[in-house]
């Protein structure tokens, strides 16, 4: 007789992101011209200056164990961007550095929810947040945005088990960026309630003509902010698996014990690119974030031409486009797979409130969104 798995897994489905990136790549495989609008990674090659400092880590023999929250040097220099750019009271003594900005919200969530407890998302939110709040044995509360995907009033959806709010500007998948007002609002609420906010920042460098704002800033949010960042997206680095989390004291205690029977600790040489990254030249960012956005105004102008409606995403690399004229967003994202070889995320994956869309990703060269734009033209 097999024994059974943990009942705490059931209810967790695969992240829908990796299955259509793996169901596109099983295509391309069996030589199929896939244009692949479904990655959660920019496409571009890791600056050589971070790639060189790994290198030299590697030949320095840093390549045993470090401390577990980090080595100190890194733990600095994230907590003086922290205080420099985001204007957060940050000290490395809170931070934790950790193999990708995922394990850092896992580790936020567990720590912070136990089994009944709630935690709001905004729908439509990033697939993570809700399979660790499950994990976790807690509850999501999803509360529905309004027209441009900005946070709505959160009053009458507090109880008494709201332990969390996670928010997440630049949005992944709206491409929203959150003003102050809205933050405000979840900071009013966090204040007058107690709870705490996770705030996953880990788009806050590819944005386009807006500020970004960190709440954990905003007056009397430094003990309730969980503020998460990462490598990843601004500088390329997917792959390395390297991000981090600044928290108060209580909740980065939790979560080290976590972090240290788990992880163990971010790979050694990988937190020294870390650090090339961070007082290295910020160039590469912003040659980046160019291309973006020449990708991105390509693509909505190609979408509105299709009659898809789209918001012009003002941060992120994503386009959550309604494509209710055609069909519901898992339709549409199957007929473009299946009939046009391009590969799109059905919004449903997000939240209910994502039914009617598809997130198309523009981490991909211009000559293939123009691809992409010409087969939707065809089978739409
Ligand atoms: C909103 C959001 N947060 C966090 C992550 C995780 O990033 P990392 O690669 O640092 O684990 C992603 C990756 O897609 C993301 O989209």
């Amino acid at each position: 007789m097999i024994p059974i798995t943990a009942r705490r897994l059931l209810g967790i489905e695969e992240s829908a992101t990796l299955r259509i990136s793996s169901i596109a790549g099983e295509l391309a495989r069996q030589g199929k011209d896939v244009v692949n609008l479904s990655l959660g990674e920019p496409d571009f090659p890791t600056p050589p200056h971070i790639s060189a400092a790994a290198k030299d880590a590697i030949d320095r023999g840093e390549t045993h164990y470090s401390p577990s929250a980090g080595i100190p040097s890194l733990k600095k220099a994230i907590a003086d961007k922290l205080s420099g750019e985001n204007g957060l009271d940050a000290k490395p003594g809170n931070i934790i550095v950790t193999p990708g900005a995922k394990q850092a919200i896992f580790e936020t969530v567990l720590a912070i929810l136990d089994e009944g407890d709630e935690a709001i998302l905004y729908d439509p939110a990033w697939v993570t947040y809700d399979a660790c709040i499950k994990l976790a044995g807690a509850r999501t509360k999803w509360v529905r945005t309004e027209d441009g995907f900005e946070p709505v009033e959160l009053s009458g959806h507090v109880t008494g088990k709201t332990k969390l709010i996670i928010i997440n500007s630049p949005c992944n998948p709206t491409g929203a960026v959150y003003g102050r007002e809205s933050l405000e609002m979840v900071a009013d609420i966090a204040r007058d309630k107690g709870i705490y906010v996770l705030s996953d920042e880990i788009y806050e460098k590819i944005i386009y003509d807006r500020e970004h704002l960190s709440i954990g800033s905003f007056d009397g949010m430094s003990d309730l902010t969980i503020t998460v960042n990462g490598f990843s997206k601004a500088y390329a680095m997917t792959g390395w698996r390297l991000g981090y989390v600044h928290a108060p004291k209580g909740v980065y205690e939790q979560m080290l014990k976590l972090h240290s029977h788990s992880v163990s600790q971010a790979t050694s040489f990988v937190q020294y690119a870390g650090l090339a990254a961070l007082q290295g030249d910020q160039g590469c960012i912003a040659s980046m974030v160019k291309e973006f956005r020449a990708r991105r105004d390509l693509l909505i102008k190609g979408l509105n031409e299709l009659g898809i409606k789209c918001a012009m995403p003002d941060g992120a690399f994503y386009a959550f486009a309604d494509v209710s004229g055609y069909g519901s967003g898992e339709e549409v994202a199957e007929l473009l797979l299946n009939k046009a070889f391009v590969a799109a995320t059905p919004g449903a994956a997000f939240g209910e409130a994502g039914n009617d869309f598809i997130r198309i990703s523009y981490a991909t060269s211009q000559e293939r969104i123009r691809e992409a734009l010409r087969r939707m033209k065809t089978v739409l």
